[in-house]
Parts: structure tokens; C-alpha cells; sequence
């Protein structure tokens, strides 16, 4: 298991850039960051990187994963069917936060289509800094995966 300071994240083609510039963010806060590709603008299937990373926090490898496409709707799809994961396709901070309050979400999603580069940097820091509120959401995630 990696610790809390570390993160796995990974793109499509169409993401390929801002998670380039996530990336950056990311390291300067002090995160360990894993890239699961993809590594250029050349088009490949966001399926195959959704698998990497969602994949490998379904498996506990990492606690927390980003993923990004052209509009977060793919990689959402993919993401969410593996055990224990809870990816959330957030474009506005309020979600963001609310992902992490009340859904304990793993995996944050991001639209490089459809997102500012600033608004991404603020959604990340936010979805990072939120905690988990437990309680009753507790039962309800777990009651998820029964
Ligand atoms: C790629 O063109 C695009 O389909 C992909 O990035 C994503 O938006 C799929 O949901």
C-alpha cells in the first residue's frame, strides 16, 4: 500500500496535456505521482488506461487515482465497474468536495474537453483535501459492492 502522498493517474489522448500539467501540480505539493500513460497526443482507447489506474486502486495498490478524458464519461464508465472503486466526474468544486464527503470517492475524473486548466488545478487540490465523513455514508458506500 503507498501512502496518502502518493497518487496514480492516467489519460487518454484527448487528456493527454492537462495531465501532464496535473502532474506537475501534483509533484509540486509534494505527491508521489504515478503515470499510467497515456505519453503523447497520439489517439489511443481510454479503456486501456481507465484499467491501468482504476484497476490498480481496486487492488489497493494506491489509495486515490485521477483519470482524465476528452469528457470524463469513458473513463467514469470504466473506472466503475471494478470492485471497490468510486469515481467521480466532477467539473465544479461543490461535487468535488461532496465526492469526497459523502462518497468517499477513489478516483476523481476530469474532462480535459471540457475544463480550464485552473478550474482542473482547484477541483484536484480541492477532491484531495476533502475527508470522508463516515456515518451513515459508511454503510451506504459499503452497501455499494454487496
Ligand atoms: C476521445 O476522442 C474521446 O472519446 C475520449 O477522450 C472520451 O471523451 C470518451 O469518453
Amino acid at each position: 500500500m503507498e501512502t496518502d502522498k502518493s497518487i496514480i493517474i492516467g489519460s487518454d489522448h484527448a487528456a493527454y496535456e492537462l495531465k501532464e500539467k496535473i502532474k506537475v501540480f501534483l509533484i509540486e505539493k509534494g505527491y508521489a505521482v504515478v503515470d499510467a500513460g497515456t505519453t503523447g497526443n497520439a489517439s489511443v482507447s481510454y479503456v486501456d488506461y481507465g484499467k491501468k489506474v482504476a484497476g490498480a486502486v481496486s487492488q489497493g495498490q494506491y489509495v486515490k487515482g485521477i483519470l482524465l478524458c476528452g469528457t470524463g464519461l469513458g473513463m467514469s464508465m470504466v473506472a466503475n465497474r471494478f470492485p471497490g472503486v468510486r469515481a467521480a466526474l466532477c467539473s465544479d468544486i461543490f461535487s468535488a468536495r461532496m465526492s469526497r464527503v459523502h462518497n468517499d470517492a477513489n478516483i476523481l475524473v476530469l474532462g480535459g474537453r471540457i475544463i480550464g486548466d485552473i478550474l482542473a488545478f482547484e477541483l484536484v487540490q480541492t477532491w484531495l483535501d476533502t475527508g470522508f465523513e463516515g456515518g451513515r455514508h459508511l454503510d451506504r458506500i459499503q452497501s455499494i459492492d454487496d
